[in-house]
């Protein structure tokens, strides 16, 4: 049969390519672009050097920001306090793309190069299932046939070199990294140790950094304390509109932006300068055992902060309460994997609709890895200025009152 593969361009799915190949599958490579630094032409080259026998190059920033991103911004998602879901978020988007071709194509099967231990096989997977219920996973890391034949990094280097698969020629860091538009994420090798520092990306690489997250040198600089970023902050106005950021202002230089690919780019650059946004965590895998993550969300960091300051502003206070709860709930669900589900769903239209008055600007401003608010404006504010200015007691009498009268 035929299957799409989810293919990175690296040297796990290029092993997985060919392998399925002599499994006797025709095999369609399918990489996303959603935000990462990647040599898109180069890996289209590599993958029908390999043998498949078509290649997608799928370019899904747009709609990951729109579609998937927004919702998390809507909700204050954060899992277990912490994670900003930079990774969770991708996954249902990449593999929603990945179902599509396999529909478009009329294959039976997709495969995915995430490992048996992870989270990122569950989304995957339960958004293939959720799509497409017929379709056939094939996860290779989790067949014994193909996990006994690879026990390690050196039998996948021999693998390739037999089957004249490049393997890569810059030094390989001693941890795994993922990245998209809303973040990086660093795990494995030596961080699975947790106590061991990470001492950030090698300079080298963070010459020729990602297109989106450029955070790498200044955050690295932060916490060694060192920072190499800016000795002036910037200052911007963020309008929002139903919770959605619409326009990004920066009152230093005036520049706007307004897209919302665009917009989420210019913050990853600002907060990125100013090192905004790196975390590092032991977070409960949906799998059943602690991981140890660094993570750099700058624009998302910056986002998280002016929304729940323009919400905290505009939203009733009863209603804040109850969809503080959703969002926990939402985050969970997203984190394991469950963003096509009924239940997911249904929370992204309650949260959407908590976000009606969500509408105003929030000026703030960016500096040595952190997020200043420093004031906000709405048409929409439950804020009562007179009230506030008020030192009589009979006021808050007169509520009483009410509540008696009810
Ligand atoms: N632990 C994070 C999560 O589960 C990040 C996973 C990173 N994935 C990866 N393939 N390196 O969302
Ligand atoms: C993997 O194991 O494939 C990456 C980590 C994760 O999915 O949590």
């Amino acid at each position: 049969g035929t299957v799409v593969l989810a293919y990175s361009g690296g040297l796990d799915t290029s092993c997985i390519l060919v392998w399925l190949k002599e499994q006797g599958y025709d095999v369609i490579a399918y990489l996303a672009n959603i935000g990462q630094k990647e040599d898109f032409e180069a890996a289209r080259k590599k993958a029908l050097a390999l043998g498949a026998k078509k290649v997608y190059i799928e370019d899904v920033s747009r709609e990951f920001v729109e579609e998937f991103i927004w919702p998390a911004v809507q909700a204050n998602a954060l899992y277990e306090d912490r994670y900003l879901l930079g990774t969770a978020l991708a996954r249902p988007c990449i593999a929603r793309k990945l179902v599509e071709i396999a529909q478009r194509e009329g294959a039976q099967y997709v495969a995915h190069g995430a490992t048996g231990k992870g989270n990122d096989q569950v989304r995957f997977e339960l958004t293939c299932y959720a799509l497409c219920p017929n379709i056939k996973v094939v996860a290779p890391w989790r067949l014994p046939e193909f996990y006994q034949r690879f026990p390690g990094r050196c039998e996948l280097m021999d693998y390739a070199k037999k089957h004249g698969i490049p393997v890569p020629v810059t030094p390989q860091t001693p941890w795994s990294m993922d990245e998209n538009l809303m973040h990086i994420s660093y795990e494995a090798g030596i961080l699975e140790n947790p106590k061991v520092i990470h001492p950030g990306r090698p300079a080298s690489m963070a010459a020729t950094g990602p297109r989106a997250v450029s955070c790498i040198c200044s955050l690295i600089g932060n916490f060694r304390g060192q920072s190499t970023s800016p000795n002036t902050p910037d200052v911007l106005e963020i309008e929002f509109e139903k919770g959605v950021p619409m326009k990004v202002t920066n009152a230093g230089d005036g520049a706007t932006r307004s897209s919302a690919l665009e917009l989420f780019i210019y913050l990853n650059d600002i907060a990125g300068k100013h090192g905004v946004g790196r975390i590092d965590i032991v977070e409960n895998r949906f799998v059943g055992m602690k991981s140890r993550g660094i993570y750099e969300t700058p624009a998302g960091t910056i986002l998280y902060h002016a929304h729940l300051d323009i919400e905290a502003f505009t939203m009733d206070r009863e209603v804040r309460k109850i969809k503080q709860g959703l969002a926990l709930k939402f985050s969970e669900l997203v984190y394991n994997g469950f963003w096509h589900s009924p239940e997911c769903e249904f929370l992204r239209q309650c949260i959407k609709r908590s976000q009606e008055a969500v509408v105003g600007t929030v000026r703030l401003s960016v500096f040595k890895g952190q997020v200043y608010i420093l004031g906000r404006e709405s048409p929409r504010s439950l804020y009562n200025e007179e009230l506030v200015r008020l030192k009589e007691y009979h006021r808050l009498q007169s509520k009483v009152t009410v509540k008696q009268d009810e």
